[in-house]
């Protein structure tokens, strides 16, 4: 099939990887610091557990994992890797890139990296970019992470986010094919939902050294409601809006790959595109909403239930606001 945007070759995902730190955060833990219960977070959120990266280790420890994890699955050689884009709204440090640090730590020298901060939205965004650079065909193998720990940034005692969150890394290879692999994306943002989703302090505005830096501004902060109600609202219209450009019925999609950000908006999302519900991926029960990872941990989890030639949309909706779908065929 002809790639409706040019005559170059599509890019393809032709591995993926991931990883899961160690420590677990139930919500039998948060009922021991927060005005909690395990039975309403799992009724309002779908969330049981959560993993926390150990304090010392960053982003990178866990892309670094997820990468050499694909490299195992796939006998992927991480010397032919061109570029490195890394979707994070927790980098390491705040200079250099985090893509930076993770390319060191793997031993590549010479490679494009850099990272990408569209918060729940990154991992899309970032493969939007990957698949973007392949179709050039100046960039052969191109990793794209999602990757974020989170937990540095949530106020553990804070009941209306501590149940929400988590930490990992996914990551996917992509390399030029001439059959089909990313078919189409969608990416859209609107700054005025900055009010209702943010982390201020850190950044140039708020410097962590400046006095005013309060815990407020030290943890992330949302106004869930407003959140829920964009979330499900945003990603909708995108997946419905890729589907009618490539004129598919939501039935010829195998599998929808959403966002993991809380059960309710997920199936909330499903039943708005009238998707079989068994056509749902999810993993959030046991890993929360772990930002730029979910995505691609979500497919690295689920993977044995995708075959080679299913239609997949993935989408998702995070700070910014921003949020988007993207359509391929899965190729391996
Ligand atoms: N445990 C027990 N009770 C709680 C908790 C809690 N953790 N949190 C709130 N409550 C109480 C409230 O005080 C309220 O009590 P009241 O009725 O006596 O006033 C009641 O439960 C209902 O509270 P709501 O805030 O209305 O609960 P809601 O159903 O909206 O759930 C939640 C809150 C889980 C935060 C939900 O709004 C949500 O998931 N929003 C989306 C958030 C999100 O996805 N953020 C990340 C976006 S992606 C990114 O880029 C980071």
């Amino acid at each position: 099939m002809q790639n409706i945007y040019s005559s170059r070759p599509y890019a393809a995902i032709t591995a993926v990887g991931g990883y899961l730190p160690h420590g677990r955060r139930t919500n039998f833990d948060l009922e021991q610091v927060c005005d909690t219960s395990d039975e309403w977070i799992i009724k309002r959120t779908g969330i049981k557990e959560r993993r926390i990266l150990e304090q010392g280790l960053a982003t990178s420890d866990m892309a670094v994992m997820a990468i050499r994890d694909l490299c195992t699955r796939y006998n992927k050689d991480i010397a032919n890797v061109d570029a490195i884009i890394v979707a994070t709204s927790t980098p390491d440090v705040l200079m250099p890139a985090t893509a930076n640090i993770i390319a060191q730590k793997l031993g590549l020298k010479n490679v494009w990296a850099f990272d990408m901060n569209a918060a729940c939205s990154g991992f899309l965004y970032a493969l939007d970019m990957g698949s973007s650079l392949v179709e050039t065909e100046r960039y052969k193998n191109v990793l794209v992470v999602g990757a974020d720990n989170i937990s540095a940034c949530v106020d553990i005692s804070g009941r209306s986010t501590s149940i929400l969150f988590g930490d990992g890394a996914g990551v996917v290879w992509l390399e030029p094919s001439a059959e089909e692999g990313i078919i189409d994306a969608f990416m859209q943002s609107n700054g005025g939902g900055r009010e209702f989703l943010h982390i201020e302090g850190g950044g140039s505005l708020y410097p962590s050294h400046r006095e005013g830096t309060t815990d407020e501004r030290r943890y992330l902060q949302q106004d869930g409601k407003v959140v829920f109600k964009q979330a499900v609202q945003s990603m909708s219209h995108a997946c419905k809006h890729v589907l009618e450009r490539n004129q598919l019925g939501i039935e010829q999609v195998d599998w929808l790959v959403p966002h993991q950000a809380n059960k309710r908006i997920i199936d909330a999302v499903g039943k708005d595109l009238n998707i079989q519900e068994d056509k749902t991926l999810t993993n959030i029960e046991y890993r929360g909403n772990t930002i730029a990872a979910t995505i691609p941990l979500c497919i690295w989890e689920n993977i044995k239930l995708i075959q080679k030639g299913d239609l997949l949309m993935l989408t998702a909706f995070g700070a910014g606001f921003s949020w988007g779908a993207s359509l391929l065929r899965w190729m391996i």
